[in-house]
Parts: C-alpha cells; structure tokens; sequence
C-alpha cells in the first residue's frame, strides 16, 4: 500500500515501514561512525522501540557489541493497517542486529505488569543468563499498580497556581496563550504512580531476586529539567513530582544493588521532540527556539547522538561528572547560560508571523514525521510499500 501521514492533534495515526527502518539505519551507521564503546556486553532497554530507548538499544548493539532484549508496547501491523512506529523501529533494529550478528529479542507487551517482568526474567535465564546493564526509558499515559490492581493516569498540570504562558501549534505555526488550571492531590499522586519511580524500583527487585543481574550491574533511567520557563508545567508540575520520586528512588535502588557492587543513576537528557514531549503544553515552542539556537552553535543532538555521548562519556567513560544531585547531566549543553539566555531573548519576542524566522519550526515539525518514518530523506514514499513487516523475534 502507499502510506502517508494521518494527524490528528499531536499523534499520527500511520507509520511507514521503510522511513521508520531508515531511521534506525541513520542511527545504526552513526553510533558506528564514532567506533566502539568498552561497555555492557548483555542488555535490557525497557521501553526499547522509540526515543531514548532505542537510541539505549542501537547505541549498546552497535556501539558496545551489547546482546539486547527490547521490551516496549507497540501495535503490530495487519493488512491494510499499518503497525505503529515503535513496531517498524524494532523490526529495522532485530534485522539490522542479525545481520551484523548480535543477539537481539523483543517483548511486546505493559512493563508494568507482573507478566511481562516475569517473561523477560525468563527470556534472560534462558538466553543471557545475567545482564549487566538496564535502560528504564519509559514514557507512558497510564498503569496500572500490579499490586493494587489500580489503574493510573498521568497528568500535566502545574501545582499551586493556574499557569498561562505561550505554546504553539506546529502543524499551523498559531502561537497562542494556554492557560492550564493547577492539579489537584489525585492528579499529583496519580502521575507519580505512572512516571515515578516505583515500576522501575519492581523492574530491579524482581531481577535481583531472580538472580539475572550480573556483579556490577548498572541501570539508568532517564529525567527532565529543562529551563525556567518551563517549570510551573514541567519541573515543577506533576511530571516534575514524578522525575523528583524517580530520581529519588534512584539512590533506594542504589543501596539496594551495594552487595553486587551495582550502580543506579538517572541522566537528566535533553529537550527532544518524542511523542511524549508532542504532547506537553509550551514545550514545542522552547523545543523550537532551541533548535534554532542549538544549530547554529554547532551543538544541536538528537536522540542518538546524546546517547551516544551518554554512553561513550559519561557511563563508560573515564568521569560521570554528577551534578550536585547525584545526576549525570547530558542537558549540559542544552543548560549553557549563553543557550538559555538567548532563549529567554527569542521567547519574549515570539509571534506567529516571526517564529518561522526566529524559530526552528520546520526543524520540529520535520523531527515530528520522522518520528513516523515520514519526511525521512532517501525514502520513495510514492513506492508501494508491504505494511506487514514482523518483528522477527515475535513473529
Ligand atoms: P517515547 O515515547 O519515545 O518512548 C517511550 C517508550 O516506552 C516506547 O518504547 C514505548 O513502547 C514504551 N512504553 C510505553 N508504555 C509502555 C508500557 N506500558 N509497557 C511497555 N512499554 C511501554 O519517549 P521518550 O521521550 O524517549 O522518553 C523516554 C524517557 O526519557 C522518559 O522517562 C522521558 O521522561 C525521558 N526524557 C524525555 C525527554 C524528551 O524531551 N523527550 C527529555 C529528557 C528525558
Ligand atoms: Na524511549
């Protein structure tokens, strides 16, 4: 079939194959393009098929050599009906990976629940053995608390005080005010449970207990800080309550992996445009006055290329350089003073009529469809294209 883009809103309801395995490609040959890493060697990446996650598996597969069991939760395709983006990704990932001979299997299906940890748990026994590093990457609306059943959803909203600030639509380039009213306790204590830090703190005592983590095992998970005029709705909103309790539990997991001489840390990463981050008020207007600036500097990355330099620099290289907060900062050239100021310069000037200039609208709406597979250069998309493509190990 011909697949193109379908949006509705922040979410695109198509994804192309071809675009979506050329991703991985660029970011397979890019992580090769800067040599090998002396790093983990058996991998876990939960929430594994899009954003940071896959830039984890590509960069511990083909920059580590790592073996690598992928879990996310993807719709796979029918005829007629393409799969989502995060299912092509991982088709592209576990061909790619065969043909140059690493290890790769994925489950598809909720982290959150008992079944899955207990499946993957066995999938590593049986397969790995042990794993010596665990990349928590998700980002999700909704859990459900195996243990009570309960069922959570995340909000994002300030705390304390209605918070009104400029965003913009970048399908449209329409820079409006938004006015968000502030959360109540629920929704505080509800996005918590969802992005807080407490499946993965089940994902780390379930392995240990099952005995699948190697000596020295690290894991990491992924956080947000991100500039003051962002703060009332990120940092310092309910998605902020969560990173504070994820990277809380951080030094709970750490304590806890002290007799295997593990390690537990959280990366603070860069603004990107993910799906997650689509949806968020405000941030696409920052993600655009960033781009800009960041290109022009020389220092713009996507997901590949910070964690690459995640990896490479930080966690296998010769100093993590933490913050005061015990946090790797990979946002650090995102955070530059000279960045943020220019920023906060461009912000206060930004209409519609001038964003498309003084802003990288183009650049965000292009990172969009990318994140689809589509708008990705080299790929034929009047081509007729086969939209059942498998991942293998799940076929
Ligand atoms: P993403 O939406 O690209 O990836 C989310 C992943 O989680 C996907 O693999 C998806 O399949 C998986 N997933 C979601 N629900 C699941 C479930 N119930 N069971 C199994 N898998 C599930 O998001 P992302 O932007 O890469 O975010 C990953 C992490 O990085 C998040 O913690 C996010 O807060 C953080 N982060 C994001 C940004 C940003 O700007 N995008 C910046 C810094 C940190
Ligand atoms: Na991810």
């Amino acid at each position: 079939m011909i697949i193109e883009p379908r949006t509705r809103g922040f979410i695109c309801l198509t994804a192309h194959p071809t675009g979506c395995e050329q991703n991985v490609i660029n970011q397979i040959e890019y992580v090769k393009s800067k040599g090998t890493i002396d790093g983990a060697k058996k991998v876990l990446v939960i929430g594994a098929s899009t954003g940071f996650g896959l830039a984890s598996r590509i960069t511990s597969a083909f920059g580590c050599g790592a073996s690598t069991i992928g879990v996310f939760l993807e719709k796979g395709p029918s005829a007629g009906r393409p799969a989502s983006p995060g299912y092509y990704n991982s088709a592209a990932f576990e061909k790619h990976a065969a043909e140059a001979g690493l290890y790769a299997k994925s489950i598809n299906g909720d982290a959150f629940s008992k079944e899955i940890k207990q499946q993957t748990i066995d999938m590593i026994k049986e397969d790995l053995g042990q794993v010596d590093l665990i990349i928590y990457s998700l980002a999700s609306p909704v859990r459900t608390n195996p243990n009570t059943g309960k069922r959570h959803k995340s909000v994002l909203k300030p705390i304390g005080d209605v918070f009104s600030n400029k965003t913009v639509d970048f399908h449209t380039g329409n820079v409006t005010e938004v006015t968000i009213q502030p959360a109540n306790e629920d929704d505080i204590a509800n996005t918590v449970e969802v992005m807080g830090g407490d499946d993965w703190e089940m994902w780390i005592d379930e392995m240990k207990a099952a005995g699948v983590l190697a000596e020295g095992a690290q894991t990491y998970a992924y956080s947000y800080i991100g500039p003051k005029l962002t703060e009332p709705v990120y940092r310092k909103g309910t998605i902020g309550a969560a990173k504070d309790h994820l990277e809380a539990t951080a030094f709970k997991i750490q304590d806890k992996l002290a007799d295997i001489n593990g390690k537990a840390v959280v990366s603070v990463n860069k603004a990107l445009v993910t799906q997650a981050s689509s949806a968020i008020p405000v941030i696409p207007l920052y993600i655009s006055l960033l781009y800009k600036i960041m290109k022009a500097e020389g220092i713009h990355e996507g997901c590949i290329e910070q964690i690459q330099r995640l990896y490479a620099d930080r966690i296998y290289g010769s100093d993590m350089k933490l913050d005061d907060k015990g946090r790797i900062r990979i946002d650090d050239w995102e955070m530059r003073e000279d960045v943020q100021a220019k920023v906060d310069e461009l912000w206060a000037i930004a209409t519609t009529e001038n964003l498309s200039d003084i802003g990288d609208l183009k650049g965000y709406s292009d990172d969009f469809f990318n994140l689809f597979g589509f708008k990705v250069d080299g790929v034929d998309y009047a081509a007729d294209v086969n939209e059942v493509v498998e991942v293998p190990s799940l076929k």
